[in-house]
């Protein structure tokens, strides 16, 4: 491993800003800006509950995850045409290739647009259209993860399935969001399994708010190969002891974290923990738009806030690349350009 200099803390925002890392937490109807909901309703005729941007901006007071599902499924009712779906994932990627993320594996809710009418074609083909451009355009890679909403029935996740079916060359994976207590990882267990059959990676959001139990049941029953969020793993030293062995990523959120209140204060987020207690977290956005920040928002915010160090922010980029769905020739050659911009912060050449 490469060994981290010493970098003073007035120069780390800079380099957290400045550092290569993959984005692998990110909701991308979560990164549909208030402007961008006005301007698709617009679009496509229809008329929103909120007078203006500022009306809408202001709503977002958030208690807990429910609350904020509330008013994101509502936002994201506006997403109609191929174009609509083109639109939000090409401005996401814009933005995050601005923040130096060289790869992004982008989750979307397909049942929260195909229970409104919206063919499984149209949302899969506007995404990957977009992705698409964006390596040629911006040089940034990105995949995309095909999350089933929990609060739903098993069926309509088989359901789901099925309708992606002929799509599948478009997605690396599947993942498992929405609300989490009393929708435990079980639910999904013979989803996940004919997932994992048909050569799809898998990731499930747990230990958000749900408990310990989950995370648990998200790596023994459904075999996922990373865990979003799971920031609750703090709670069950065994549970910490074998994510840090296995070296099972944690895409961790610490502004979601803040907005949803899964922490009192950002001052009070367990990454340091998680870290030092040698577990693969990751520094990612979840839902940006409503959070108030894109990935390098999270990474200062969190680093000021919690005085994590270079070496900190040298692991996490590091995390990001080495948890990621891409290939070793890809993961070598961000993990070179990682280890030169820490080497260029230290000749004071950027
Ligand atoms: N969908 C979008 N953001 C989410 C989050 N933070 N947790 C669960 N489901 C989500
Ligand atoms: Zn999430």
């Amino acid at each position: 491993m490469f060994k981290v200099p010493p970098i003073s803390a007035d120069r780390l925002p800079a380099l957290l800003r400045a550092m290569p890392k993959a984005e692998l937490h990110i909701h991308i109807e979560g990164s549909l800006e208030p402007e961008l909901i006005f301007a698709l309703a617009e679009r496509n005729g229809l008329t929103l509950p909120y007078a203006s941007v500022e009306e809408l901006r202001s709503a977002y007071a958030f208690t807990n995850l429910q609350s904020f599902l509330d008013i994101y499924y509502a936002g994201a009712s506006v997403l109609l045409h191929e174009q609509d779906f083109y639109d939000m994932a090409r401005a996401y990627l814009g933005r995050a290739a601005r923040d130096n993320v060289l790869h992004a594996e982008i989750f979307f809710d397909p049942q929260t647009h195909t229970e409104r009418g919206v063919a499984m074609e149209t949302v899969i083909n506007g995404l990957h259209r977009a992705c698409r451009d964006a390596r040629t355009e911006l040089g940034i890679s990105a995949t995309l993860i095909l999350c089933f909403l929990r609060h739903l029935s098993e069926e309509s996740a088989f359901e789901t399935l099925e309708q992606a079916q002929p799509l599948l060359d478009k997605i690396v994976g599947v993942g498992l969001d929405s609300s989490e207590v009393g929708h435990p990882p079980e639910k999904f267990a013979r989803v996940f399994a004919r997932c994992r059959e048909l050569g799809l990676r898998l990731v499930a959001h747990a230990g958000e708010e749900g408990p310990p139990a989950y995370i648990w049941s998200a790596l023994d029953v459904l075999k996922v190969e990373r865990i979003d969020h799971g920031v609750q793993a703090v709670h069950d030293a065994a549970l910490m002891q074998r994510l840090a062995q296995d070296r099972v990523a944690l895409t961790v959120c610490p502004l979601s974290n803040q907005k949803l209140r899964v922490f009192p204060d950002l001052a009070d987020h367990n990454l340091g923990k998680l870290l030092d207690a040698g577990l693969a977290a990751t520094v990612n956005s979840d839902d940006p738009a409503y959070f108030g920040g894109y990935i390098n928002d999270n990474f200062t915010q969190v680093f000021a806030a919690t005085h994590l160090t270079a070496r900190h922010a040298y692991q996490l980029a590091f995390n990001s690349f080495e948890a990621s769905f891409a290939g070793n020739a890809d993961k070598r050659v961000w993990e070179h350009k990682l280890k030169e911009t820490f080497e260029r912060c230290v000749e004071h050449d950027y």
